[in-house]
């Protein structure tokens, strides 16, 4: 735990613990409580014990993400450089989300560059292929988890072509990508590989430049070191596996335990559109997102924030907040006024939002396709949601279906 902070302590007397298994729960109720108690912006205990302000108002967490002037990713721009940001934030130094102003942007403009001349055919027919290979490992079975099985793995095999890594690569790529964002014991030795297998891209490409988003960056990049450039990687990838593989699993858990998407799984298909969108108001990937500095004393939701006080923006309790989430369950189709994606500087930078529909629309539709009679291999209340407070993802998907043939095997 860092030095208490003495002008946040007051508010903080009723602080609620921001971890612990009842971010695993009915969140909707959680918010409505907090929301209830606190207000739209709540004092919060980070684990580690360090205070912090949770926005679940959306006018406020909006006007956070918006104003980078006063509510700096660099935690440097408001406290002296003995200052230890607190351990829950995840604070890496020199990393993407981190910095502020113009160094932030030609980085996540090289990305953003990058990733946008992505041809949107091209993209679809390698999930297609992708999904297809995932399922044909399990197909005969019967069974299958789908989180470790298919959600987690689709999104970043079809990232690392992307970059343009070697097929042969890809799957040993996604399993260590998976360790690290588990936090396992061998995490260490997974990151280890994954910086040396992405040194190893730097300098082919370098040599051999081809129509692929590492070619790009690096031309994109220029000036940005090639430590630099390998995290800026890990943060796409890394970005697109856990929240479209958590946005395939919520969509996934609602088809298959909601009614309303009976008739899409016997056969339609208009409606994975809507739930992807549904699962991004009512069980949004990214729950909330920690680390904003507040640059100078100010006010937000009725509270004094002080300068240097930690602020960690709830996406979720913001989409959550009754003055603008869709009235009815389920009537959040066509709106798209979430906070889902973030916004403002650090939000998903664009084309991220639009290929990582791509990827999940595309996974849900062959998976469908492929096991038309799919379904939970447990009751509905037996799924476990991740105890995370910043994320929102199921620890697993347990399903069951009439054992087939692979396309390539059968
Ligand atoms: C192709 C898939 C994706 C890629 C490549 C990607 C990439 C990124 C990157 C590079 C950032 C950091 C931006 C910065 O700090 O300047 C980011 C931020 C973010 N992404 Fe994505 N992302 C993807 C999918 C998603 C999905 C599916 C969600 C949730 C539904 C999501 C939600 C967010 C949010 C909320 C932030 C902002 C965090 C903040 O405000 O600090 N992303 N994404």
């Amino acid at each position: 735990m860092t030095a208490p902070d003495p002008q946040i302590g007051g508010a903080h007397s009723e602080a609620v613990p921001l971890y612990g298994r009842r971010f695993a729960g009915n969140t909707e109720e959680l918010f409505r409580e907090m929301r209830r108690d606190h207000g739209p912006v709540v004092p919060v205990l980070l684990e580690g014990g360090d205070p912090a302000w949770l926005v679940i108002g959306y006018r406020e967490a909006h006007r956070v993400l918006t104003d980078g002037q006063l509510f700096a990713r660099d935690p440097y721009r408001c406290h002296g450089p003995d200052y230890v940001p607190p351990p829950a934030v995840g604070y890496t130094p020199g990393m993407l989300m981190f910095l502020d102003g113009d160094a932030h942007a030609h980085r996540v403009g090289a990305a953003s560059a990058a990733l946008a001349e992505v041809d949107q055919f091209q993209l679809r027919a390698d999930c297609e292929r992708f999904a297809d290979r995932l399922i044909d490992a399990f197909t005969a079975a019967g069974e299958a988890e789908l989180m470790e099985q298919y959600a987690y793995r689709m999104p970043v095999l079809v990232m690392g072509g992307m970059f343009g890594m070697p097929d042969s690569e890809l799957m040993s790529v996604a399993q260590d990508m998976k360790t690290m964002s588990d936090g396992r014991e061998d995490a260490i030795d997974a990151y280890g590989r994954f910086v040396a297998t992405m040194r190893g891209l730097i300098e082919s490409k370098r040599e051999w430049p081809g129509p692929d988003v590492t070619s790009r960056m690096l031309a994109y990049g220029t000036g940005v070191t090639d430590d630099e450039l390998i995290h800026d990687i890990l943060v796409v990838i890394s970005g697109s596996q856990e929240n479209t593989a958590n946005w395939i699993g919520n969509a996934l858990r609602l088809m298959l335990t909601d009614d309303r998407f009976a008739a899409t799984l016997s056969g339609g298909r208009h409606s994975v559109g809507q739930a992807l969108n549904e699962v991004l108001w009512e069980d949004t990937p990214v729950k909330a997102v920690p680390g904003r500095w507040a640059t100078r004393d100010t006010q937000l939701g009725g509270r004094t924030v002080r300068a240097g006080d930690v602020i960690v923006v709830g996406l979720a309790g913001a989409n959550a907040d009754p003055q603008v989430r869709p009235a009815v369950h389920g009537d959040s189709g066509g709106n798209h006024a979430h906070l889902a994606f973030g916004t403002g500087d650090h939000g998903c930078p664009h084309p991220a939002p639009e290929l990582a529909e791509v990827m999940a629309q595309t996974a849900i539709e062959v998976l469908l396709d492929r096991l038309p009679d799919v379904r939970l291999a447990v009751p509905e209340d037996e799924l476990e949601w991740r105890p995370a407070f910043h994320l929102r993802g199921l620890s697993a998907l347990p399903v069951r279906f009439t054992p087939a043939f692979g396309i390539e095997s059968g």
